[in-house]
């Protein structure tokens, strides 16, 4: 099947980031339109060398749409993308407006493909955090399945859009050059200091992101019943999100046996060798396609134990790629148009 593909969003980082998947991945394209807000109408931007104007985004956009790729908010997600998968249009959502849906699954390729045929025009895209840790967490589980995860995150600002990115380059040099900083889209400056708070606090005291790693691994996973608790700290890092993770498993698991399922885990590439400080960095993951993993080790406060350390690009796996992935799928076993 060739697609008419359209991207909702297209000016924006995870926008971008989609245009290059589709090109890298040779996606089965006969035309690509490209959307976002009325600040865009008429701007110019490159697929490959063709010229494409961006249009803003109306309820005819979707005419004769096989693929929408959304990554332009919650709000408009929940407005459009109703409105694309009634023209026809399968839509790869990565907003959180329809993740939690039931009626919408949620996907990350590596675990839970199946569920794309249950679609409904509409298939929601992971949090960038959940899906780097359900791709490095579900092939351990496969064979001794997990009773509890406690995991911290240290996430870039690539993950608040494009504003966030110019913030942390401004911030920085205003530090380095002694002046005085003002905070535009954190709370506190970002630059050279970290910030416990992604997304708004709950009345739990956990934020709404540590909330979606809990919600959406149980959901992908399809295992309800795993114990989950996560801090999301935002750190001065612009791609690349890095995660340490505790797991409990049913059964006890030797480190060096987590090493060689996971070397053989698709989307998952193992460094781990502290003898010559090879462990996974945000620096080395951006821009390319993998979950690596390091710092295997047996959990010294639990006899059921391992710890990790798991770090992707949040702008590809974390987001574009993974969003591409499940097009992918759904064209290759026939899944576009609905099932029922
Ligand atoms: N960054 C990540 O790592 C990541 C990961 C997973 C999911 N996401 C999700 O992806 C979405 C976009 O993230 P981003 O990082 O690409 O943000 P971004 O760089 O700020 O870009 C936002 C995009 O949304 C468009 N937009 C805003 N309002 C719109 C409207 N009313 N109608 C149509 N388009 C509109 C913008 O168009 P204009 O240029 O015209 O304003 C721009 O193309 C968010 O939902 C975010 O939660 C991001």
């Amino acid at each position: 099947m060739q697609c008419n593909v359209a991207i909702v969003g297209a000016t924006g980082l995870v926008g971008q980031e989609f245009i290059k998947v589709l090109q890298q991945r040779n996606f089965p394209v006969t035309s690509i339109s490209l959307y976002a807000s009325d600040r865009s109408d008429g701007k110019k931007l490159y697929v490959g060398h063709q010229a494409i104007i961006v249009k803003e985004t109306t309820p005819e956009s979707f005419d004769n749409v096989d693929i929408a790729l959304f990554s332009a908010g919650s709000e408009v997600s929940r407005y459009f993308a109703p409105i694309a998968a009634k023209a026809g249009a399968l839509v790869v959502d990565n907003s959180a407006a329809w993740r939690m849906d039931p009626k919408v699954p949620l996907v990350v390729p590596e675990v839970n493909a199946e569920d794309i045929k249950l679609h409904d025009g509409i298939i929601a895209n992971p949090n960038c955090s959940t899906i780097q840790m359900v791709v490095a967490l579900y092939p351990l589980h496969k064979v001794n399945p997990i009773k509890r995860i406690v995991v911290s995150t240290y996430q870039a600002v690539s993950g608040t859009g494009s504003a966030a990115m110019e913030e942390l380059t401004t911030q920085t040099k205003l530090v380095l050059e002694g002046q005085n900083v003002v905070p535009h889209v954190y709370p506190h400056q970002i630059a050279f200091n970290l910030l416990p708070e992604i997304d708004v606090f709950l009345d739990s005291g956990y934020t709404r992101e540590e909330l979606k790693m809990v919600e959406e691994t149980r959901k992908i996973m399809h295992a309800p019943d795993i114990a989950i608790s996560a801090t999301c700290v935002r750190v001065p890092v612009f791609i690349g999100h890095s995660e340490a993770v505790n797991v409990e498993f049913t059964d006890p698991i030797a480190p060096d046996d987590a090493r060689r399922i996971l070397a053989e885990a698709p989307g998952v590439k193992v460094l781990d060798d502290p003898s010559v400080s090879l462990y996974p960095q945000p620096w080395l993951a951006a821009n390319s396609d993998d979950t690596y993993v390091g710092r295997i080790r047996a959990d010294a406060s639990h006899p059921r134990g391992l710890v990790m350390w798991v770090v992707s690009d949040n702008l590809r796996k974390g987001a574009a790629l993974n969003a591409v992935q499940i097009a992918e799928e759904a064209v290759k076993r026939g899944w576009v148009n609905r099932q029922k």
